[in-house]
């Protein structure tokens, strides 16, 4: 972490133009996004209790609720600009979503939950940071409730990261990005505390989860997590 900097304040400065960026930083982005709000194992006109941590601009709850139109929707973000961007884009259904400013990874997570969501944020965590996470994550699911996390895993060799990475700068250059939204999204990254795919299932096997599977994978982008009980 850069002396002063803290990933809250590194997302309020990017909020403005994240939207904008997503897409072409995250190349696999329609199967990637679509695979988690597909594994969501609820008809679709149930009323389900859903959070969404690191939500940021609301980017993926805004994917579960158009395919989960009866979902109640709790954004967690530690960044008040990213979730005034999510405000925004939510502000035509204010009982439908809940947005809180909380540091999930150092306070309690509020309220019950069918389904836990989470895209692109937990990798911001250490390997006992996430740990305890996961176990921060089984406490508020109720028993049959499911953990989606849709994320960036580290190369399970130093030579299968370099693939990995390789792979993202050629698909993203491809797809036009700036060198100046790159050199942005690379100072972010250099924030970033990557734990292998194997090591985060154990991780959740460990806190309790079930059915541990990764629906999802394309080079560094990986959708995985479990369930409670069931
Ligand atoms: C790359 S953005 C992803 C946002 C959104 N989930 C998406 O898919 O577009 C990561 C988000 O995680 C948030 N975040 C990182 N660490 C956090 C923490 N400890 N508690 C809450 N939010 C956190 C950041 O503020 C940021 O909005």
């Amino acid at each position: 972490m850069r002396a002063g900097v803290t990933v809250g304040a590194l997302f309020d400065e990017a909020a403005e133009g994240y939207d904008r960026a997503r897409r072409q930083l995250v190349p696999p982005f329609d199967d990637f996004y679509g695979t988690a709000v597909e594994s969501i194992p609820h008809e679709r006109d149930e009323v389900i209790r859903v959070l969404d941590l690191g939500a940021g601009t609301g980017l993926l709850s805004a994917l579960v609720a158009r395919a989960f139109p009866r979902a109640r929707i709790t954004l967690v973000d530690v960044s008040p600009e990213m979730l005034g961007v999510a405000r925004r884009r939510f502000a035509d259904e204010p009982e439908r979503f809940e947005l809180r400013v909380v540091d999930y990874a150092r306070e309690p997570l509020p309220g019950e939950y069918e389904v836990v969501v989470s895209a692109l944020s937990i990798h911001h965590l250490g390997g006992t940071g996430k740990r305890e996470l996961f176990r921060k994550i089984y406490g508020v699911l109720c028993d049959g409730g499911v953990f989606v996390n849709v994320d960036q895993v580290l190369g399970s060799t130093p030579e299968i990261e370099a693939c990995y990475r390789e792979a993202w700068l050629r698909q993203v250059r491809e797809r036009g990005v700036g060198e100046e939204v790159l050199a942005a999204a690379l100072a972010r990254m250099e924030e970033d505390q990557m734990s292998t795919l194997e090591e985060q299932k154990a991780w959740l096997e460990e806190a309790g989860f079930r059915q541990v599977d990764c629906p999802y994978k394309n080079y560094s982008f990986a959708v995985y997590g479990g369930r409670k009980r069931v």
